[in-house]
């Protein structure tokens, strides 16, 4: 469903991504992981053309995107930014039905979403009245979750959406994709090792811009193919005895 294959990309005078080749199939959740700087936000940006490869191609259900329009494939991803990204000036609910109202759905359409999706993440619907900057950051990154599945896309896009959350209400949240899965096709991006997990079918490692391995989240623990991975999954398993939970 989501194919990149052999993609190269520059970023300023570094090499973001090396000949990377990965292979999303329908229905599965796959974690990307990897340090600051490893190259998985652009992964996701040449997924939706936010970026154009230097070679390679990268193709949804077999078609390369460089075919599409970028709006109109756009409107067929969910996509949840690093950092949220709401629109500061719409209200809660015009943030969650935006992609809807693109798409043309009729207003008592994307009301009765709109009142579903705040539901399902736990929001008061309320809430849809109010301005992005009422809501704590726990809320605002459900919202950004909510705007994502409202049109109910077949491929999300996840970009660390849990990261700077206080670890109950990530629980809640990663509890709510984990209910979702199988529903789309999607990348998952942590840098966190016990959601990616939690949540993957399978996780793909990225280091310094070079997939090092791809592998069941058993298989990874396991067998780590790579000093790169090992450390990676030491790291992780430190975190978690420190917290008390992980692997
Ligand atoms: N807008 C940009 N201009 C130049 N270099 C960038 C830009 N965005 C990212 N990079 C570089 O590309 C590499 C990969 O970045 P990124 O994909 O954001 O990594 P990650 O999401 O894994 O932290 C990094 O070396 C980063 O410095
Ligand atoms: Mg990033």
């Amino acid at each position: 469903m989501i194919e990149l294959d052999a993609v190269t990309k520059t970023r300023g005078d570094h090499v973001a991504l090396r000949e990377l080749s990965l292979e999303v199939a329908e229905g599965e959740l796959l974690a990307l992981v990897g340090g600051s700087g490893s190259g998985k936000t652009t992964t996701l940006e040449l997924v939706n053309r936010l970026l154009e490869p230097d070679s390679g191609v990268v193709r949804l259900g077999g078609r390369d995107v460089r075919e599409r329009e970028p709006a109109e494939l756009r409107r067929t991803i969910g996509y949840v930014f690093q950092g949220v990204g709401l629109f500061p000036h719409l209200s809660v609910g015009r943030n969650v039905g935006i992609t809807c109202e693109l798409l043309g759905w009729e207003r008592s359409r994307i009301e009765a979403r709109v009142v579903e999706l705040l539901e399902a993440m736990a929001l008061d619907p309320e809430l849809a009245k109010a301005l992005p900057t009422a809501l704590s950051g726990g809320q605002r990154q459900r919202v950004g979750v909510a705007r994502a599945l409202a049109a109910e896309p077949a491929v999300m896009l996840f970009d660390e959406p849990f990261g700077a959350v206080d670890p109950p209400t990530r629980d809640r949240l990663q509890q709510l994709i984990e209910e979702r899965k199988g529903s789309f096709t999607g990348l998952f991006v942590t840098h966190d090792l016990a959601e990616a997990l939690r949540l993957g079918d399978r996780v793909a490692v990225l280091h310094e811009g070079e997939l090092q391995q791809v592998a069941t989240p058993d298989e990874l623990l396991a067998n780590p193919a790579t000093d790169a991975v090992r450390a990676f999954v030491e790291v992780g398993r430190a975190a978690a005895a420190r917290f008390g939970s992980g692997p």
